[in-house]
């Protein structure tokens, strides 16, 4: 088959196509003939080796075991089941739950053990892929591109609503909203937990799209009175921030968050390294939670979302498998509006 394969630490050059073997599924796996798998920033920093402050930084501490073939958001189809698995699942549409764990049901996420597809199992960016066939769910929509674009962000984001339990009647500042993870907090907050939502972006040229998603206010980090625009459009101050951008705009979600309010984080576009002064912390009573994917149940529940058509898929645009350098660069662009997606 044709895949894509990581050799090491290090730039693009890295990213390699070659011709290898198909998988064999192990006894509970199935294999996948793959249609689609989104990008995520994960496998560009786990080439990269951004996960820590050393150069060789894996998304485990023991780092990954190269060569690897990235690619986390995959959907496709059932096409060999292995020897304990049910033959009905084979002709099977499926989009894969990303990772495994021996967590307890809704801890699996925190587990020390939680490994993840296209870090420390081969991942979708190939013809083929085995996964588990118990992480392999009915595909949300009938479309493999719509329906790969929300196993990681969606996931991400659905659990960061979750975390700071959002509802109607509240007002949730989203960061990166024209991103992968932003856009499906925008849409979550607002259309499943029923949230007001701002909606923080570059370029204005997003607004009309942000509110087809589900915003009701648009701003630009690129105003000089950022915090003041969001004060003015929301007459006051917000109840939670939902961020993906960390320490460009820390300062300013912060001062904008009412007293006893709630900070998620679960990236950082903007920097991973910030000067923080605690008094804001306790004087303001603010409660922060550092936030990585999300559960089974949640993914479950996100997928029902989807096929009831209340998540949309967010596409920026889509690339051959082989054009995964070329990709992954693309994904870097500022201004991008959601997913980009290898198609092999
Ligand atoms: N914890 C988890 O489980 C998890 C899961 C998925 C992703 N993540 C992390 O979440 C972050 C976002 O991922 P993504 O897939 O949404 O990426 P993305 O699609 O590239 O979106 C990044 C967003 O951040 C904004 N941004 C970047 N730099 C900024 C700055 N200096 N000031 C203000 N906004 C800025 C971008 O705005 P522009 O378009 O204007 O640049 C864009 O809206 C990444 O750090 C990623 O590693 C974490």
């Amino acid at each position: 088959m044709k895949a894509v394969q990581v050799n090491g630490y290090g730039g693009l050059e890295q990213l390699k196509v070659v011709e290898i073997p198909i998988p064999e599924p192990g006894e509970y796996e199935v294999l996948v003939k793959v249609k689609a798998c989104a990008i995520n920033n994960t496998e560009i920093w786990m080439r990269e080796g951004a996960y820590g402050s050393d150069k060789e930084s894996g998304w485990r501490p023991e780092g990954v075991q190269f060569p690897r073939i990235p690619g986390s958001d995959i959907t496709g189809r059932v096409v060999k089941a292995g020897s304990s698995v049910a033959p009905s699942l084979v002709d099977k549409d499926v989009v894969l739950f990303p990772f495994t764990s021996s967590g307890e049901e809704g801890r699996e996420h925190i587990a020390e053990d939680m490994s993840f597809i296209g870090s420390e199992y081969d991942g979708g960016y190939a013809e083929y892929v085995v996964w588990p066939a118990a992480l392999c769910y009915d595909m949300p929509l009938a479309d493999y591109t719509e329906s790969a674009v929300f196993s990681v962000s969606g996931l991400t984001a659905w659990h960061m609503v979750n975390q700071i339990e959002a509802h109607s009647g509240e007002t949730i500042l989203v960061t990166g909203a024209n991103g992968g993870v932003g856009s499906l907090n925008v849409q979550i907050a607002s259309r499943v937990f029923g949230a007001k939502v701002i909606a923080v972006v570059g370029d204005l040229a997003a607004e009309e799209r942000m509110k087809e998603l589900g915003a009701t206010h648009v701003v630009s980090y690129r105003s000089d009175h950022l915090a003041d625009d969001i004060l003015a459009v929301n007459e006051g101050p917000v109840d939670s921030v939902l961020d993906v951008v960390g320490d460009a705009l820390f300062e300013t979600t912060l001062a904008v968050l009412k007293k006893g309010g709630k900070f998620c984080i679960s990236g950082s576009s903007g920097g991973q390294v910030t000067t923080f002064d605690f008094r804001t912390l306790y004087l303001n009573h603010i409660t922060m939670y550092g936030s990585v994917l999300g559960t089974r149940e949640e993914f479950k529940d996100m997928m029902k979302a989807i096929s009831e058509g209340k998540l949309q898929p967010v596409i920026d645009r889509t690339f051959p498998l082989e054009q995964a350098r070329e990709a992954q660069e693309y994904f870097k662009n500022k201004g991008k509006m959601g997913k980009i997606v290898l198609i092999p």
